[in-house]
Order: structure tokens, then C-alpha cells, then sequence
């Protein structure tokens, strides 16, 4: 776009919509935006939640935290889908259908069964995907209603499970992006541990599913070098810690750790955190509270700190009150400014790598085509594109076809309602295994979603 005097090229404007905007995610992100706000510019933001509660504290916090920082952009809030999803260019999904109420079932009710109870993983994960993924079919819906070519940044969870119900539901949107924080927040921690370079000065070669893969190789972009033994090195002497503050709570801590003991027994790969509650179970569930789990931790932690805080710029009507945003304004490589990041590369065609969620295809050539994949990819205007992994040894397609094969079955289960479909996508789950395990633990978790999932038959 010519501007009139001079004819210098002007930035486009953007909107951006957050669904899930109530959600204490929301300040980072806009922390983030005022990072870029030279070289991504915003027009409006949207904050868009069906918990108006959440929503407003999380609106007028807002409001005043981008007059101060953004100016001349307008933010609103509302419930509304029709003024949410109207003249938008990029939609960031980050909805929790159920809240932490039920991600606290999710991890408690496996756990009483002595069984992994995780947000994403295990029966967890499962019951949580079912609940998902007919909010998500929702969510797309209405955002098309108003803008159909609006790109979709979906970090909605448990991630596996939602790409694959959207490919099923939407075969041929092609702007609808599902990505995960976690490599990226990995490769924060290796940069931090090796201290000489920057996250995105990695070329991460990744593969696997969701929550479940591996970096086999992570290449110094300045120089070419191959940086992978370093950082085993690294991990195996001085173990492995987060490097954001989202991820240092005590649990999170322990996570990281598994990382160096997983090395220890097989070097060949750096493994992804939550390769721990499929390779070490037994290790990881000893680990776990039953009657004080993740959900609790965030529900005391971030959901208090994030709200409280939020409160109180309200009572002041400045965020001036501490320096909690020049902090965070000052940090390189905040959390929330990924999702920022992701959509410049996709804005100004970037072609920056990024390790995204896409359709297997013929990336891996002998795991199962119609699969979602996690893999290195290069994204710009036309979204993602992956580059190719190649063949996959015996355990590595062991253990992702098997997941894969879980992953299927859950969304079949939803799509067909079938009782049989679940209760094979359980039995199937390395976290579970015992089929009478399964059925126990099934039936409990349909009486606890019973207002979120279809009635299985
Ligand atoms: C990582 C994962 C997300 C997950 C989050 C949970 O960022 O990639 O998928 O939702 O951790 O973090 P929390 O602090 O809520 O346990
Ligand atoms: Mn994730």
C-alpha cells in the first residue's frame, strides 16, 4: 500500500481476534504485541470469551494496559461472535472448554486409578479432547461466518487431537495453523543453558506427533554448525531447567528433569517433556499428587497472580502501580511473544522454521499418510510448509503409530459416539493399557463430562 505523501511503503494494518481472550495468557501476548508494535502493527484487537466474568477483568486490564503502551489501537471485549470474528485477520485460539475445574477431573480422575493423570496426555488428554473438539468445529464455524479467510492460529488443547478432528471437520481450510508453544519453549531452555545463542538462531529438525516427538538434530543458523551434542553434553552435566517463568512452578521443574534422565537410558534423540509420561511412568507417577495436581497449581499460582494483578490496575486505572510490564517488556524471548511471532512470519512471508503440526503426507514416508504430523517447517504467507524427515526407525514408528492409532480412535469416538471406539482408544493409550483399566476409567470420566461430551453408545 502507497501512502500519499512520498509514497513509502506503509505496513498493513492488522486484527486480531483472541478467542479464549479471558484466559491469563492474554497478557503476555499483548505484551508481546507491544514488543512488535514497529514492525507488526496492529489495527484492533479483540478479546472474545464466553466467561464474561474472566472476560471483563481481562478486558479493562487491557484496555488500559494498550493505552498506555499502543496507542491509537482499539481493543475491545466482547461475547459477541459476530462483532469478534467480523474484518479479522488473524484469529489466536486458546480456549479450555470446561476451565480448570475439569482439567482438575481430567488429571485426578486416572490418577486415582494409578494411572497418569496430564492436561494433553493419558486418559487426561482424552477426556479433554472429546470435550474440545465440538467447541472447536463451533469455533471455526462462526469465525468463517464473518471472516472466511481469516488464518486460524489454533493452540487449543489437547493439540493432536484437535488438528486432527478439524482436518476431519474442515478438509479444505487451508488457513487454519495448529501449533504448539512447547519445542519453542525447549529450545528457549537449550539457548539459555548453552548461554552463546538466541532460540531463534536454531534450526530445530524435529519429528513426531504433538506432545510426543523428538529433535534429532538443532543446527546453529549462523554459522551451520550442528549444535545437537552440545546440548546433550549440556543436559547430561548440568540437567536440563525451563527458561521461561510460565514453566518454572515446582511441577514443571520436575518435567524438565525427566529430560536428562530419558538421555541418560537413549541418547539417540533430544525428547520432547512429555515423552515422560509414555517412557517413564513409572518414574513420572510417582511424581504426581493425586490430591494436588497441575490444575491446582495454576488455579493458586497464575490464575490468582494474573487476576489479582488485573484487579488492581483496574482499582488504579494505570499499570503503572509496580514495573511487572516494563519487566516483562525488557525480557528477551517472552512466552507470549511466539504466537506474535508466528503471525508475522505468516503477514510478511517470512519463511521462518518453525516446528508446526501439518499432514503427514509423504514427509514420513512410512507412517501413515493422513496423519498429523509434528515436524520442521518453513512458514509464510502460504502457512506452513514441512521439509522432509524421512524414514523413521522401527521404535520411533512403533511408538507414533500407536499413538497415532489413539489419536484416531478418540476422534472417531466423538464423531461416531461410540462407547467401543473410546474404550479401544484407551486401551490403547501406553498409559493405560489394561482394557478392564480402561472401561473403569471411561466410565468415570462419562459421568464426570456428562454436560460436555455427545452421549457415547
Ligand atoms: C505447554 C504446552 C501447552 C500446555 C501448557 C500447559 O506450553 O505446549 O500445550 O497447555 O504447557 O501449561 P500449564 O502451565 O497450564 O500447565
Ligand atoms: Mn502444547
Amino acid at each position: 500500500m502507497k501512502d500519499n505523501n512520498g509514497g513509502r511503503q506503509e505496513l498493513k494494518k492488522v486484527n486480531i481476534c483472541i478467542a479464549g481472550g479471558g484466559s491469563t495468557y492474554t497478557p503476555g501476548i499483548l505484551i508481546g504485541m507491544i514488543k512488535k508494535k514497529e514492525s507488526f502493527q496492529i489495527g484492533k484487537i479483540i478479546l472474545n470469551d464466553n466467561n464474561l466474568n474472566r472476560l471483563e477483568k481481562m478486558g479493562k486490564y487491557s484496555k488500559i494496559l494498550m493505552e498506555e503502551y499502543y496507542p491509537k489501537l482499539d481493543l475491545i471485549y466482547t461475547t459477541d461472535k459476530a462483532i469478534a470474528f467480523t474484518d479479522i485477520d488473524f484469529v489466536f485460539c486458546q480456549i479450555r472448554t470446561g476451565g480448570f475445574k475439569m482439567r482438575e477431573l481430567d488429571e485426578k480422575i486416572p490418577l486415582r486409578n494409578n494411572v497418569i493423570g496430564q492436561e494433553t496426555c493419558g486418559p487426561g488428554g482424552f477426556a479433554y479432547g472429546l470435550r474440545s473438539i465440538k467447541d472447536m468445529i463451533k469455533l471455526v464455524e462462526d469465525i468463517r461466518q464473518y471472516s472466511p479467510k481469516a488464518w486460524i492460529l489454533n493452540y487449543t488443547n489437547p493439540a493432536a487431537i484437535v488438528a486432527l478432528a478439524l482436518d476431519k471437520a474442515f478438509p479444505n481450510d487451508k488457513k487454519i495453523l495448529n501449533i504448539c508453544d512447547q519445542p519453542i519453549s525447549l529450545l528457549m531452555a537449550y539457548s539459555r543453558l548453552l548461554g552463546d545463542i538466541e532460540y531463534k538462531d536454531m534450526i530445530p529438525y524435529y519429528f513426531g506427533l504433538n506432545h510426543f516427538g523428538w529433535f534429532t538434530k538443532i543446527i546453529d543458523k549462523r554459522d551451520g554448525r550442528d549444535i545437537t551434542q552440545k546440548i546433550k553434553k549440556m543436559i547430561q552435566i548440568n540437567g536440563f531447567a525451563p527458561a521461561d517463568k510460565e514453566q518454572r512452578d515446582p511441577s514443571w521443574l520436575v518435567t524438565y528433569s525427566t529430560v536428562k534422565n530419558m538421555l541418560e537410558l537413549d541418547s539417540t534423540y533430544l525428547p520432547n517433556t512429555y515423552l515422560q509420561y509414555y517412557l517413564l511412568p513409572q518414574q513420572t507417577i510417582a511424581h504426581l499428587n493425586p490430591n494436588y495436581t497441575r490444575a491446582n497449581e495454576v488455579m493458586d499460582g497464575r490464575e490468582k497472580r494474573v487476576y489479582e494483578e488485573c484487579e488492581k490496575v483496574i482499582l488504579h486505572n494505570t499499570t503503572k502501580i509496580n514495573d511487572n510490564v516494563e519487566f516483562e517488556l525488557n525480557k528477551k524471548d517472552a512466552h507470549g511473544e511466539m504466537i506474535v511471532e508466528i503471525a508475522e512470519a505468516i503477514l510478511h512471508n517470512q519463511e521462518r522454521y518453525y516446528v508446526v503440526m501439518v499432514k503427514n503426507n509423504n514427509i514420513i514416508p512410512n507412517l501413515p499418510k493422513e496423519a498429523i504430523v509434528e515436524v520442521l517447517c518453513t512458514l509464510g504467507a502460504n502457512g506452513a510448509t514441512p521439509l522432509p524427515v524421512g524414514k523413521v526407525d522401527t521404535y520411533y514408528k512403533g511408538l507414533i503409530e500407536q499413538q497415532y492409532a489413539y489419536e484416531k480412535l478418540t476422534c472417531d469416538a466423538y464423531f461416531e459416539e461410540s462407547y467401543l471406539k473410546a474404550l479401544q482408544a484407551l486401551t490403547l493409550n501406553r498409559t493405560v493399557v489394561d482394557m478392564v483399566l480402561a472401561k473403569k476409567i471411561l466410565d468415570e470420566l462419562i459421568v464426570a463430562n456428562k454436560d460436555y461430551w455427545p452421549e457415547l453408545k
